[in-house]
């Protein structure tokens, strides 16, 4: 954590593993946060906002594991969102007891049209649970956040009496969402300005602000508000999230960072000064930002600022002879800041284990012996097929092993046989969660689609295939190929992710993959949302 107080630069607060994961198909299981999460706090995140404990047993065992294992005392914060009602604010208490820094984020809405229409509430019903579950969970951790969603739409004069009484309760921590994307950059930065001059109590809290993408101006919205004191950033790798996702934690970090000239004097430091205003170690944002479109199955779209694959590709004939004379002339940062080195050849067929592990170790990958046992297996299969193994290839073959935990159905056998002319026919062997080994067959317009209608015949989970996408990790004939499928089954959808140098090969495991999700979800019944299931937030508050 850095000398400067808190208020002196940007505290980042990552949402990932909660608004993130809201994204229809993003889905994780406790693994994979957990992985996720030990990835934020080597970006060096100052707050992770680990999930909302009361949604299901899977969530609140999740958030739990990451106190434990990421919350320590020097590590990030940790935090769990509640609704505004005693059952959530207790239950994300109890999940996060492991953690050494745990912070409860508690919201409640604030505008007309949420009051009217989804919580059924006066203004003054609001104002009088606000006080009540803020100092509940202040009775639980020093460290509580309020957020009055919807923000962004509601009556400031309203507003700023809801932050006012949070904030005499003990919040403090005031986050601002603009839950619908809804605002533009000065009405959003005028909006800070605003509760910073009206709020009488302001100065005894942090303001953060929280943003969804839905005109595209969540990035905007937040650097406005930074301009008029604004301290903490709620945001998203990728910027997944809720529909159009939320703000991009790697686009505010490098635009603070590239321009920080610019912001200096809005946080009284002098223009020239080289001191970050954040804690974010850049290196680490390439490899942030791919395990978690891996491990989502959220493709990032190659024209994505900072971490799309075209970022720092320069196309076209002029823009190369420029960069080749100076770099700056058509680049405003440097790859290598991101941690986009050149893809280095490291290992190869004759490299052992130690070797293995140790260049794992320097991507930041420290695994258990059985995973690296079983990545290691896998590694000696592709310098089989690949003479060249590059650290993006590692990164893969690790992701795909981590996401293959727990397999529910296993693929064990599969093989096709197509060519012009000829039928495409797919023989599977699939392991069921019951232990039973079966084999079918089918045919099919082309050879992915005869092994999905082979794995449909043995695992019976109707769906729908909604996305199929293949993305090479390295250039070259025998480079991996992964594929990521999105499906529906009752209007939710899962996700499926795999790595392989056999693009069908690859694509009965991603689709695997996102069956056992889709399992997963039947077994556990609903989760539930926090912003659209008010089944607990109609309940007036009353004494547990
Ligand atoms: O978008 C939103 O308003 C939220 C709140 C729960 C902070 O995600
Ligand atoms: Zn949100």
């Amino acid at each position: 954590m850095s000398s400067q107080s808190q208020s002196d630069r940007i505290i980042i607060f990552d949402t990932t593993l909660r608004d993130g994961e809201q994204s229809p198909g993003a889905t994780l299981n406790v693994d994979e946060k957990l992985t996720i999460a030990r990835q934020l706090a080597r970006l060096g995140v100052d707050v992770i906002e680990a999930g909302f404990p009361f949604a299901s047993p899977g969530d609140f065992e999740a958030v739990s594991r990451i106190a434990d294992i990421v919350g320590t005392e020097d590590g990030p914060t940790i935090c769990g969102l509640a609704r505004a009602t005693r059952q959530d604010i207790k239950t994300a208490a109890e999940s996060l007891k492991p953690a050494a820094n745990a912070r409860i984020h508690t919201f409640i809405a604030t505008s007309d049209i949420h009051l009217e229409y989804k919580l059924r509430k006066t203004r003054q019903d609001v104002l009088d649970i606000i006080p009540e579950m803020v100092a509940y969970a202040k009775s639980f951790v020093d460290d509580v956040e309020f957020s009055p969603e919807d923000a962004g739409r509601s009556d400031p004069e309203f507003l700023y009496q809801a932050l006012e009484v949070a904030i005499a309760s003990g919040a403090t921590t005031v986050n601002i969402p603009d839950t619908v994307g809804y605002t533009t950059p000065s009405e959003f930065g005028g909006l800070i300005r605003g509760i910073k001059k009206n709020v009488p109590n302001i100065d005894q809290a942090i303001i953060s602000v929280h943003g969804h993408n839905d005109l595209g101006l969540a990035v905007a919205n937040f650097l406005e508000a930074v301009k008029n004191g604004a301290r903490q950033l709620e945001c998203t790798i990728n910027g997944i999230g809720e529909r159009a996702g939320n703000a991009a934690l790697e686009e505010l970090v490098m635009a603070l960072h590239v321009r920080r000239h610019y912001f200096n004097p809005f946080f009284g430091r002098s223009p020239d000064s080289e001191e970050s205003l954040t804690t974010i170690d850049t290196s680490q944002i390439y490899k942030t930002s791919r395990l978690v479109s891996n491990l989502t199955g959220m493709f990032v779209q190659p024209n994505k600022a900072i971490v799309g694959a075209n970022a720092f590709a320069h196309e076209s004939g002029i823009h190369q002879d420029g960069v080749l004379k100076h770099k700056l002339t058509y680049e405003i940062m440097d790859a290598q800041m991101i941690g986009l080195t050149d893809n280095q050849i490291v290992l190869g067929k004759h490299s052992g284990r130690n070797a293995f592990r140790a260049r794992l170790k320097e991507l930041g990958f420290d695994l258990a012996d059985q995973e690296l046992n079983k990545a290691f297996l896998r590694f000696k299969d592709l310098a089989d097929k690949k003479k060249e193994i590059t650290d993006w290839d590692l990164e893969a073959i690790v992701n795909d092993e981590i996401q293959q935990t727990p397999e529910l159905f296993r693929l064990e056998r599969v093989q096709v046989s197509c060519g012009d002319p000829a039928q495409p026919t797919a023989t599977v062997t699939v392991l069921t969660p019951d232990g039973q080994e079966l084999t079918d067959a089918a045919i099919g317009t082309g050879p992915v689609d005869a092994v999905y209608k082979a794995i449909n015949r043995v695992v019976n989970l109707p769906n729908q295939l909604i996305e199929f996408s293949v993305k090479s990790v390295t250039e070259g004939i025998d480079a991996i190929g992964e594929v990521t499928i999105r499906l529906r089954c009752e209007g939710r959808i899962f996700s499926g992710h795999a790595a392989n140098t056999d693009i069908v090969v690859a694509s009965a495991h991603a689709y695997t993959h996102a069956l056992n999700r889709l399992y997963v979800a039947v077994q556990k019944g609903n989760v539930i949302h926090p912003q659209r299931d008010d089944v607990a937030q109609s309940i007036l508050p009353v004494r547990l």
